[in-house]
C-alpha cells in the first residue's frame, strides 16, 4: 500500500524520467545533425532507456493500484556546441535524476514503506552507473581534446551501444 505522498512522488518521477528521454532524443537529433551517428545511437539507446525506467515506475504504481498521475513534458534543449557539451549537460542531468531517486527513498525510509525501499535500490544501483557512463565518455572527450581521428573513433565505438530491457521491466516487476 502506497501513501498519496509516495504515489504523488513516483507520478512526478515518472514524468522526469519521460522528460530524460526527450532531453536525449534531442541530444541525438544534435548528433545527427553533426553527422554523427554513432554519438546518435547511444542517445537513440539512452532515450529508450529512460522510457523504461518511467514505465518501471508506472508498473510500480499499477501493481499497487495506484492511477499515474502524467504530468507535462517539457520541450528540450535543441543546440549544443560540442560532443563535450553534451556529455558534461548529461551528467549534470544525471546528478538531478540521482536527487531525486534518493528524495523517493528519504519517503520511503520516513513512511516505512520497506517495499518501495526495495524497489527503489535497482534505481539506486543504475543512477552509480548512468552518472559513470557519462563521466567516462566525458573523460574520453577530454582526452582527444578536438581531433577529429579521436571523435570518428569514439563515434565508431558508440555506433555497437545496444538496447537491454532493464531487469525489473524484463522479469515483470
Ligand atoms: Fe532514468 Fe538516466 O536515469
Amino acid at each position: 500500500m502506497l501513501s498519496k505522498t509516495m504515489a504523488k512522488a513516483i507520478s512526478q518521477q515518472i514524468t522526469k524520467e519521460f522528460y530524460s528521454a526527450y532531453l536525449y532524443l534531442g541530444m541525438g537529433s544534435y548528433f545527427e545533425s553533426e553527422t554523427l551517428p554513432g554519438f546518435a545511437n547511444w542517445m537513440r539507446i539512452q532515450a529508450q532507456e529512460e522510457s523504461a525506467h518511467a514505465m518501471i515506475f508506472f508498473n510500480y504504481l499499477a501493481n499497487q493500484g495506484h492511477r499515474a498521475d502524467l504530468g507535462a513534458i517539457e520541450a528540450p534543449p535543441q543546440e549544443y556546441s560540442s560532443p563535450l557539451d553534451v556529455f558534461k549537460k548529461t551528467l549534470a542531468h544525471e546528478r538531478e535524476v540521482t536527487k531525486s531517486v534518493y528524495h523517493l527513498m528519504e519517503i520511503a525510509v520516513g513512511e516505512k514503506d520497506f517495499a518501495t525501499q526495495k524497489f527503489l535500490d535497482w534505481f539506486i544501483t543504475e543512477q552509480v552507473e548512468e552518472e559513470a557512463n557519462a563521466n567516462t565518455l566525458i573523460g574520453k572527450l577530454e582526452r582527444i581534446k578536438n581531433s577529429s581521428e579521436g571523435l570518428f573513433m569514439i563515434d565508431n565505438e558508440l555506433k555497437t551501444r545496444v538496447f537491454t530491457l532493464p531487469a525489473p521491466l524484463a522479469t515483470g516487476a
